[in-house]
C-alpha cells in the first residue's frame, strides 16, 4: 500500500516542454528504422497480387541471381514457424510464409534479403508468382463473407426495447455508414533483428513490446527471456501499433536465415496491408422518446469487417450503453470476415463509428422535438452509470456542454436549418457529446535515486509521440521533489519492468500511477535507511510526515529539519537507491461485474472493473464538440470554419501536451469526417489508394481554428487523478461536422466521409 504524500493540483507544469524535444528535433532521437548494426543486411518483401487462391509457382531464380542478393525466402524454404499463444485482445499474425494459401491481397509471399535495401527492392520485383485464383470475398454481401454475431460476447441490454418503442411518443431511425481508414503514421513500420546464439534482439516500431515479445518468442519456440524487444521512440501509431505483425517475424526469420543483423522497413504501400486499418461499418440506429426529449429506448446494431486471417475485438455499439440515462438499450455487433488485409484497433475504434451514429440521430430528434440540441442531451444526462448505476469516479461532462457552448458561441445559433448565411456560403452550427471508455491495465515502474542526487525511472513502455517521456518525468519529479531535469526517464525495452500498451488511452493512467507508487515506494526505502539513524532529522517519519523539495526529504511539521538523498545515500554507503511500483486496475465488486463489463472498454480489455472500496465505477474521458461549417450550395464545397473541443480528462498532467493531443485528435476527427477512405479495387482486392497522395489526410488547408478547453477536477480512481486522452479528441468531431451540416443545408448525411457529392 502506497500513500499520497501531498494532493496533486489540478493542472500541473502545464508549460514543461517535452523533454525529449531537442533530441527530436536534432535527429538525435533514434526511430527503429535508424538503428543499424556492421554488416547489417536489408529485406523487401513481395506481396501477393489477388486476395484469394493459391499460389502454384514461384519462380525465384532471377531474384536470387540479382546483384547484392543474400536469400529469397519463400513458403517453399522458410521452415516452419510456431503459432504464438492466443491474444484475445490483440490477435497475433498466422505465421507468414508457412503455404501456398493466399486470403488477401498485399499478404506476404516471399521476402528478398540483399546487401542495400535498393537491391533487396530490385529483386524482390524479379520473384515471379503464379496464382490459381478463388473468387474473393471483398463486400459483406459477397457469398464467401463469413459474418458472425455478437463475436466477442459483449452484446448488451438493458430493460425492454421492444415494448418501449412500441409504447414511445416519437422515434427515429436511420442507417449510417463509415469507411475503412488506414492510420498512417509518418514512421515507416520497421523491425532490425539481430541474433546472438539463439537470444533475439529486435528494434520495433511498435506500442506494445511486450506482446512483439511474446509473438517472436512463440514464432521462434524460445522463452520469452531471450527476446528483447526495443522501442525507444516511434514515429506514431493510432493504433497500427498495437498488434504484431508479420513483418516482424520475417526480419527475425532474415536474420537467421542469413546469419546476419537485418533491417527491414515497410514501404507506405505495405503499410495500408500490413499494420491493420479501421474497418468499414454500417449501422442500424433507432430511438425512442418521449415528446419532453426524455430518451425511454436505445437500439444499436453495428455490422463491421475483419479479416479472414484473424479476427481483433473492435465493438462498435458499446458505447452507446454508457453514454446517457435511457431506460432501455441494446448494443449489438457482428463481424463479417472478408478478403481484406488485417484490421486493427484505429484511434477510439468503434467508439467514433458509434458515436457518430449515436449523436447524429439525436441530433435528428431535437429537430424532430424542436429541441436544442444540448438540452435534449442535458435531459437524459447520466449522472450515474446507466449500466449499473453506480456513481462515476468523476464526470464533468455537463461542464464541457457550458465551457464549450461558451467558448463557442452557441447561443448566437439561430435554430432553423438554412437560416444562417456568409455571403454565398450556407452556415451551420453542429455539436455532439462524447461518453469514452479507456483501457485500465496493470503496469510496473522502477524508481532509482543516485548518489547524484539525480533520479532514474524507467518501465518498458513506449512513447508513441504522445508524450510520455515528459509526463513520466514530471510526475517522477513531484513525488521526489526534484526539479525536472534531474530525472531521466528510460522506456522502450522489454528488460525493464512491465507496462502495458500505449493504446486504449489507458498508458498515462497505468504507468503514471506506477511511476507515481514507485516514487513514493522509493522515499518510503529512504525513511526505512533511516529509522533508526540518530543523526538523521528524519528518525521516526512515516511517507505522510514528509515532503519532499529540491532534492531534499524534510519535516513537513519543520521544513528547516531535512536532509537531501544524497547525504542519505553517503552517510549509509550507498551508490544508490531503487524501488518498484506496481499500479493494479480499480478491483471487482461482486454482483456488478457484469454490468461493469459491458459498459467499459474493459468490455474491449476485459480488465477494467468496479472500484468496490468506493461503489463508483472508474470514469473514463468525456468531451463536448462544436463544429461551425461552411456549404457552398453550388459547388457542393464543405469547410470547416471552426471547431471548439471542450473535455474532462481529470487532472491535466502537462497542459500543452495534452491540448496537443486533443488537436490532433480533432484533426484525426477531420480526416474521418470529410476525407479519410481507403478504396478497395472490387475486382483484385487491391488497396487503390495506397499512397499519401491517393489516400486523404487532412492538410493545415482543411483544419481551421481549434479552440481546445479543459473542465473537470482529479479523478479519485488513481493516484495521479489523470484519465485517458489519447483518443478521445477524435471521437464526436465527425457528428458535430455531420450536424452542422445538417444545421447549414438540411442535408442529412449518414456516411462518412463526407463528400462533394452528398452535398450537390
Ligand atoms: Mo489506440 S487505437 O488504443 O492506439
Amino acid at each position: 500500500m502506497t500513500t499520497t504524500m501531498a494532493a496533486p493540483p489540478a493542472v500541473a507544469g502545464s508549460g514543461v516542454d517535452r523533454v525529449d524535444g531537442r533530441l527530436k528535433v536534432t535527429g538525435a532521437a533514434r526511430y527503429p528504422s535508424d538503428f543499424s548494426l556492421p554488416e547489417m543486411a536489408h529485406a523487401a518483401l513481395v506481396r501477393s497480387t489477388i486476395a484469394a487462391g493459391t499460389i502454384v509457382r514461384l519462380d525465384t531464380d532471377r531474384a536470387a541471381a540479382s546483384p547484392g542478393v543474400l536469400a529469397v525466402i519463400t513458403h517453399e524454404n522458410a521452415g516452419r514457424l510456431r503459432k504464438a499463444r492466443r491474444n484475445m485482445v490483440y490477435p497475433l499474425p498466422t505465421p507468414p510464409l508457412q503455404n501456398a494459401k493466399i486470403s488477401y491481397n498485399g499478404q506476404y509471399v516471399a521476402m528478398v534479403v540483399a546487401e542495400t535495401r535498393q537491391q533487396a527492392a530490385a529483386a524482390a520485383r524479379l520473384v515471379e508468382v503464379t496464382y490459381d485464383r478463388d473468387e474473393p470475398a471483398l463486400h459483406p454481401r459477397d457469398s464467401g463473407a463469413k459474418p458472425r454475431s455478437n463475436p466477442y460476447f459483449m452484446d448488451m441490454k438493458r430493460g425492454n426495447v421492444m415494448a418501449a418503442m412500441a409504447a414511445a411518443e416519437v422515434t427515429v431511425e436511420a442507417t449510417f455508414t463509415t469507411s475503412a481508414q488506414t492510420h498512417n503514421p509518418l514512421g515507416p513500420f520497421t523491425t532490425m533483428a539481430h541474433w546472438a546464439g539463439d537470444a533475439l534482439t529486435v528494434y520495433d516500431s511498435t506500442q506494445n513490446p511486450f506482446l512483439v515479445r511474446a509473438m517472436l518468442a512463440g514464432s521462434f519456440g524460445l522463452a520469452d527471456e531471450k527476446v528483447r524487444v526495443l522501442s525507444p521512440f516511434v514515429g506514431g501509431g493510432f493504433g497500427a501499433g498495437l498488434r504484431s505483425w508479420p513483418h516482424s517475424i520475417l526480419a527475425a526469420l532474415a536474420a537467421r536465415t542469413v546469419n546476419r543483423p537485418v533491417q527491414l522497413s515497410l514501404t507506405r504501400p505495405e503499410m495500408f496491408t500490413g499494420i491493420g486499418r479501421r474497418p468499414t461499418t454500417g449501422q442500424r440506429l433507432k430511438i425512442a422518446a418521449a415528446r419532453d426529449g426524455t430518451l425511454v429506448a436505445i437500439d444499436h446494431y453495428g455490422v463491421s469487417t475483419a479479416s479472414m486471417s484473424s479476427d481483433s475485438l473492435y465493438p462498435i455499439t458499446i458505447g452507446t450503453t454508457a453514454a446517457y440515462a435511457c431506460p432501455n438499450v441494446t448494443a449489438r455487433d457482428k463481424r463479417v470476415r472478408l478478403n481484406i488485409p488485417p484490421i486493427s484497433h484505429m484511434r477510439a475504434p468503434g467508439i467514433a463509428e458509434g458515436n457518430f451514429a449515436l449523436e447524429s440521430l439525436l441530433d435528428e430528434l431535437s429537430y424532430e422535438l424542436g429541441m436544442d440540441p444540448i438540452e435534449l442531451r442535458l435531459r437524459n444526462y447520466a449522472a450515474v452509470d446507466p449500466q449499473t448505476g453506480l456513481r462515476w469516479s468523476s464526470k464533468a461532462l455537463r461542464e464541457c456542454y457550458e465551457a464549450g457552448a461558451e467558448r463557442f458561441g452557441w447561443a448566437e445559433r439561430e435554430p432553423a436549418v438554412g437560416a444562417m448565411h456568409d455571403g454565398r456560403w450556407l452556415v451551420g452550427y453542429g455539436m455532439a457529446g462524447v461518453t469514452f471508455i479507456q483501457n485500465h491495465a496493470k503496469c510496473r515502474a522502477r524508481a532509482t535515486m543516485r548518489h547524484d542526487g539525480t533520479a532514474h525511472v524507467c518501465s518498458g513502455a513506449t512513447d508513441i509521440g504522445t508524450g510520455t517521456y515528459t509526463v513520466m518525468t514530471q510526475l517522477a519529479a513531484e513525488v521526489l521533489g526534484l526539479a525536472v531535469d534531474r530525472v531521466e526517464f528510460e522506456l522502450g525495452d522489454t528488460r525493464l519492468p512491465r507496462a502495458p500498451e500505449a493504446g486504449g488511452s489507458g498508458l498515462t493512467a497505468a504507468l503514471g500511477s506506477a511511476v507515481h507508487n514507485s516514487c513514493v515506494a522509493l522515499v518510503q526505502r529512504f525513511l526505512g535507511l533511516v529509522s533508526n539513524d540518530q543523526k538523521s532529522p528524519l528518525q521516526g517519519c512515516a511517507v505522510g510526515d514528509v515532503v519532499a523539495s529540491d532534492g531534499r526529504l524534510a519535516r513537513a511539521d519543520d521544513e528547516s529539519r531535512g536532509e537531501s538523498y544524497a547525504e542519505i545515500l553517503q552517510r549509509h554507503g550507498l551508490d544508490e537507491l531503487t524501488a518498484d511500483g506496481d499500479r493494479a486496475p480499480p478491483r471487482a465488486a461482486k454482483g456488478v461485474l457484469v454490468g461493469a463489463l459491458a459498459v467499459s472498454w474493459l468490455g474491449r480489455f476485459g480488465r477494467e472493473l468496479v472500484d468496490a472500496s468506493h461503489a463508483t465505477i472508474p470514469a473514463s474521458a468525456f468531451g463536448a464538440r462544436f463544429a461551425e461549417v461552411r456549404v457552398d450550395p453550388e459547388l457542393g464545397i464543405l469547410r470547416i470554419s471552426r471547431i471548439v473541443s471542450v473535455t474532462d480528462g481529470g487532472r491535466i498532467v502537462n497542459e500543452k501536451l495534452a491540448r496537443s493531443q486533443l488537436i490532433g485528435g480533432t484533426v484525426g476527427g477531420i480526416g474521418m469526417a470529410t476525407l479519410e477512405e481507403t478504396a478497395t479495387d472490387p475486382g483484385s482486392g487491391r488497396v487503390a489508394n495506397a499512397t499519401l497522395s491517393d489516400y486523404l489526410v487532412a492538410v493545415n488547408a482543411d483544419v481551421p481554428d481549434i479552440d481546445v478547453g479543459f473542465v473537470g477536477e482529479p479523478d479519485p480512481s488513481n493516484p495521479i487523478g489523470a484519465k485517458g486522452i489519447g483518443e478521445l479528441g477524435l471521437v464526436g468531431v465527425a457528428a458535430a461536422i455531420a450536424n452542422g451540416v445538417y444545421h447549414a443545408t438540411g442535408r442529412r448525411i449518414r456516411s462518412l466521409p463526407i463528400t462533394i457529392d452528398q452535398l450537390l
